[in-house]
């Protein structure tokens, strides 16, 4: 299978954004229909400040696109190659006080008898991970890795910071990835607004240093 990363552009969002929403459905097992509601959100996400999208293709033989699973990971756009499909999208953009998100974070750390002070510098001048999802066809071989890595090259914040449910022993691969990748704790066990599952704040400090790859490693950015 042979994967190249991309930045995604958001011109051409009307191209890729339902790949990319499937992808992001099937990885986290949502039940099918999310992607109608959840797509608007993405749209939205677009026009924020700082706002970037990283993508990953693979090539699949023409028989794997009659599937219908893979016909709907199919992008019709000027920078793919024939036969390629989007299996892993990573986005986000910078954080401002007038976010929903933000506002659910200064919340929680001032629930928790967190300082003004210490709010003000966790809450600010940050990168935020909205979203990083890859099909579980292309999970395993550190293409998270090599989205979050690309994502987060030359960004102009200080840190990056995001949200993710709570797990037994933060066994999964996404918890695996954030903490190899050195995120420490921000906020945990918190409960957005409307959801009933718990959720944890992470951050690092930006820029992340190079994160050594093996040699079958996952592709760098194609331009
Ligand atoms: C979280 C997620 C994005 C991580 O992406 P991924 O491509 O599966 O994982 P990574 O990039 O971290 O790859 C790590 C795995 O690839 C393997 N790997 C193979 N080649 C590798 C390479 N060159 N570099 C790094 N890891 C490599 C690692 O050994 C590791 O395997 P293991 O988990 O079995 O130990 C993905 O698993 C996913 O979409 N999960 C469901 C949705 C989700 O939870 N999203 C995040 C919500 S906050």
């Amino acid at each position: 299978m042979s994967m190249r990363l991309i930045d995604l552009p958001a011109d051409d969002a009307h191209l890729w954004l339902e790949p990319a929403v499937h992808t992001y459905v099937t990885a986290m097992r949502y039940p099918k229909g999310t992607e109608f509601n959840r797509i608007g959100l993405w749209r939205d996400h677009l026009r924020r400040p700082g706002w970037r999208a990283v993508g990953a293709l693979t090539t699949v033989s023409a028989m794997d696109l009659l599937r219908p699973g893979h016909a709907r990971l199919r992008v019709e756009a000027p920078w793919t190659l024939e036969r390629e499909v989007l299996v892993g999208v990573a986005y986000g953009y910078t954080g401002y006080p007038d976010q929903w998100w933000n506002r659910q974070l200064r919340t929680g750390l001032a629930g928790r008898g967190c300082s003004r002070e210490h709010i003000e510098a966790v809450a600010s001048d940050y990168f935020e991970l909205t979203e990083i999802h890859v099909h579980p066809l292309a999970q395993g071989r550190g293409l998270g890795q090599a989205l979050l890595t690309t994502l987060l090259t030359d960004r102009p914040e200080s840190r990056v910071l995001l949200s993710t449910p709570e797990v037994p022993g933060e066994e999964n691969r996404a918890w695996s990835l954030y903490r190899r990748l050195g995120f420490g704790d921000v906020l945990r066990h918190f409960l957005f607004a409307g959801d009933p599952r718990p959720f944890a704040f992470l951050g690092r400090d930006l820029p992340l240093p190079p994160t050594p790859l093996p040699a079958d490693a996952a592709p760098t950015l194609a331009r």
